[in-house]
């Protein structure tokens, strides 16, 4: 794809100039095999910013500079096993052609390391191929979006509770019941994001953290 092909799918995507979006990363491990996570990617033109912590695989993955690939979905569940995959035994199958289950694939050639800081540090993508893989479209649905919101706090709950940082553990526990809350409002008891949500909590309680 050329220059301007990418800018093009990229928008149609929705994926707005300068603005983060959430996608799950697929990245290839040193011993071949692949490794999937939720990243926030932000569109530069035609390349793709990712800031991963370098406490995360997919840093040490990205820092090799191998190719990889940007996953899109608001399936929860994706989101759910690839934030906590030691946790979380139902695990999407992930290859070189991406994640079980995306509705579309961006396979990527991976840039240089910027903007190092103590925590983070920033690589380019850029995209040589689009795979739509879902042309159906979806609704918007506040209880998975809620979901995978409450998904990406509870990372920051597990990352400061081990740090034993009490006070930022309560700030993002009460995001949680903020967004459990809606959850419970709007999603029925069998569905998809209502799963999600049990097994959050249940993880959280696991951690030693009471909701
Ligand atoms: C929607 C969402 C977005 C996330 N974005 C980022 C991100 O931009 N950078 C980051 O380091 N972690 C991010 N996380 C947390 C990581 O996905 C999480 O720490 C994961 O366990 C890292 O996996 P890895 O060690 O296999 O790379 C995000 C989590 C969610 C749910």
């Amino acid at each position: 794809m050329n220059e301007i092909q990418v800018i093009d799918s990229l928008e149609r995507l929705g994926f707005p100039e300068n603005c983060i979006v959430e996608t799950i990363l697929v990245t290839r491990n040193q011993d071949g095999s692949f490794n999937a996570a939720p990243m926030g990617v932000t569109r530069n033109g035609a390349t793709l910013i990712v800031r991963p912590f370098k406490s995360t695989q997919t840093f040490r993955n990205l820092s090799l500079g191998e190719s990889a690939s940007i996953n899109l979905s608001d399936n929860p569940h994706l989101f759910l096993a690839t934030a906590f995959k030691e946790d979380i035994e139902d695990q999407p199958k992930v290859d070189d052609t991406g994640l079980e289950g995306a509705d579309a694939t961006i396979y990527s050639e991976t840039g240089v390391m910027f903007n190092e800081s103590e925590l983070r540090a920033s690589f380019s993508l850029t995209p040589r191929e689009v795979e739509i893989k879902s042309s159906y479209p979806t609704v918007f649905s506040r209880g998975r979006s809620e979901a995978i919101e409450a998904i990406i706090h509870a990372t920051r709950i597990q990352v400061f509770n081990d740090e034993h940082r009490d006070s930022e553990v309560q700030k993002f526990k009460d995001k949680v019941k903020d967004n459990l809350d809606v959850i419970k409002r709007v999603s029925a008891e069998g569905s998809q994001e209502y799963i999600v949500a049990d097994k959050l909590l249940s993880l959280i309680t696991k951690w030693g953290v009471s909701m």
